[in-house]
């Protein structure tokens, strides 16, 4: 795989065959991922330092629930890589980074995001329904804030679990059903609009309108998407915020033994046979 990546990286993205993508991808998400890539600023010219210090201090404890330093030499997937921010942390912390997103703006951002980290650019665009990996490749694979938009969610879980070596780890995040986000920006404030709480989620849990899915776990529906694949299944939650009539993502003070934050932390090992 890391000759493909020498020969194919020139322009430090390998594209899987676009009309595949599109295949595989219902088109209504690659045009609202493509339109709504987080962390990315576009147009707002935010050099690479700044977004990273955005997101690390309005999610503040990342770097505690993640250990980006944790893989230093080590071979790690990003699925659903955004701007790119998340594997430029992991690539300056020493780890081999392999970012995977299925839009073209994702792919883009998240190059030029690792070149101005001063860290090797090896991208792929491609979908997570689908990984173009060998298997047992990978010692962790990281994704954050994406598999809870993919409906067929069990499907990405077993790919995942097959490019991972065995006792490789899974970190990612999924949206908190119980949550003071969902339970207050989502359910009440808009309980006038319509009665469907799924609708709502979809509607509100991005910062813009117009996501075409997003579902939410608590940490036991979470935990069971992983038990047949992974063992040391553990889920923490973290995030106390809210979103607000005027404002996103307002931090808010709770006793953390309440778990009531907005991001799951779900880690797991891979089982030896999957
Ligand atoms: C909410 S964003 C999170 C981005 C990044 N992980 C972050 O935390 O900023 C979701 C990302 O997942 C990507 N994505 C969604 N569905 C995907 C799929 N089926 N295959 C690959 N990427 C996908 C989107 O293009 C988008 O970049």
């Amino acid at each position: 795989m890391v000759v493909i990546f020498a020969l194919a990286c020139k322009a430090g993205i390998y594209e899987i065959d676009k009309a595949w993508i599109v295949n595989m991808s219902n088109i209504q998400y690659l045009e609202y991922w493509g339109n709504n890539f987080p962390w990315s600023f576009k147009g707002e010219n935010a050099s690479y330092e700044v977004r990273r210090r955005q997101r690390y201090e309005l999610q503040d404890y990342m770097h505690e629930a993640v250990g980006f330093e944790n893989y230093r030499h080590k071979r790690i997937l990003e699925v659903g890589c955004g701007g790119g921010v998340d594997s430029a942390e992991f690539a300056r912390n020493g780890a081999e980074v392999i970012s995977l997103d299925f839009t073209s703006e994702g792919t883009r951002a998240t190059r030029d995001t690792l070149r101005e980290a001063g860290a090797t650019p090896n991208v792929v665009r491609a979908s997570a329904e689908k990984l173009p990996f060998r298997s047992g490749c990978f010692d962790c694979v990281y994704s954050f804030g994406v598999l809870h938009h993919i409906p067929k969610i069990e499907i990405v879980i077993d790919e995942i679990a097959g490019t991972l070596k065995v006792g490789g780890d899974l970190i990612c995040m999924v949206y908190n059903k119980e949550s003071l986000l969902y339970a207050y920006s989502i359910l009440f404030l808009h309980r006038n609009e319509v009665a469907d709480e799924n609708e709502l989620l979809r509607r509100y849990s991005e910062r813009n309108l117009g996501c075409p899915y997003t579902r939410a776990y608590n940490k036991k529906e979470a935990c069971e998407l992983l038990y047949e694949n992974f063992d040391n299944v553990e889920a923490k939650v973290f995030f106390d915020v809210i979103d607000t009539p005027g404002a996103r993502k307002v931090k808010i003070r709770v006793p953390p033994e309440y778990g009531l934050g907005w991001h799951i932390i779900l880690n797991g090992k891979r089982k030896k046979t999957i």
